[in-house]
């Protein structure tokens, strides 16, 4: 028996590192998965694979999360879970020399992409007497980082606002948290690597950067991030939860 047997779980940015890493999970505890990406052809692929759906869909447009929120209770009747996990890392640099145009672009999808998946969730999931839903942050919503401001701020933006959607909707058997992952070996943080003046020393210092020694896996952030959306976890509601080998212990 697995521990989501017969629900129905929505996951953003599902076709590419830690979304798709849950998806494979939920789907192997007994969810039908409604993966959703702006990559279509790897989220296609997945959810075909593990029998579930893709739904194309921007987080930062809100006309697409309804549609793709409606596509889903069109085809499943209900959506149990939801975990808001697309983001982008933005560009690197101090705020002084950073752009208006990536300041709004990395909140337009990290923060405004969260908030709009859960505006259109709710009333499915009050009207159906409960849901769980799940967000991405980062230990960089907690401790912030240099020279990625939008990154930082948006990422504690997300962690705030899933605990205000927490405290609101515990009354109607929703619980709302955040996880919080530091350095994952994914295309997005490979990305950062490469963009980084020296990679190899950024790739080294990633590496050491945790208590436990190497990086956050893939597989650890979904193992944390099933705890959060089964009934393991049914009485916690409002966390951020780290997952980073004991970073933000220091
Ligand atoms: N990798 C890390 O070290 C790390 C650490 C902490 C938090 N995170 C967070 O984890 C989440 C997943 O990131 P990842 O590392 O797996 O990266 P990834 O690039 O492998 O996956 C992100 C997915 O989001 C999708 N996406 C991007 N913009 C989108 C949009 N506008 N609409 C819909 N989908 C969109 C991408 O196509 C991709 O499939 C992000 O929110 C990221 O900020 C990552």
């Amino acid at each position: 028996m697995g521990k989501l047997d017969g629900k129905i779980a929505v996951i953003t940015g599902g076709a590419s590192g830690i979304g798709r890493g849950m998806a494979e999970l939920f789907a192997s505890e007994g969810a039908t998965v409604f993966v959703s990406d702006i990559q279509e052809a790897e989220g296609k692929a997945l959810a075909d694979s593990l029998e579930g759906s893709f739904c194309a869909c921007d987080v930062s447009d809100p006309e697409a999360v309804e549609a793709m929120i409606q596509a889903a209770v069109d085809q499943y009747g209900r959506i149990d879970i939801l975990v808001n996990n697309a983001g982008i890392e933005g560009e690197q640099g101090v705020t002084a020399d950073s752009s208006l145009d990536n300041w709004r672009n990395v909140m337009s999808i990290n923060i405004d992409g969260v908030y709009h998946g859960m505006k259109y969730v709710l009333p499915v999931m009050i009207a159906q007497k409960g849901g769980v839903i799940l967000n991405t942050a980062s230990t960089v919503g907690l401790n912030a980082m240099g020279s990625l401001p939008a990154y930082s701020a948006s990422k504690a933006g997300v962690i705030h606002l899933s605990k205000s959607v927490a405290i609101e909707n515990a009354m109607h058997n929703i619980r709302c948290n955040s996880i919080c992952p530091s350095v994952v070996l994914t295309p997005l943080l490979e990305r950062f690597i490469e963009e980084t003046p020296d990679p190899a020393s950024a790739r080294a210092g990633f590496a050491a950067l945790n208590p436990l020694p190497g990086m956050v896996t893939i597989d650890a952030c979904a193992k944390a991030a099933l705890f959060l959306v089964s009934d393991d976890s049914a009485f916690i509601t409002g966390v951020a939860l780290p997952i980073d080998g004991g970073f933000t212990a220091r």
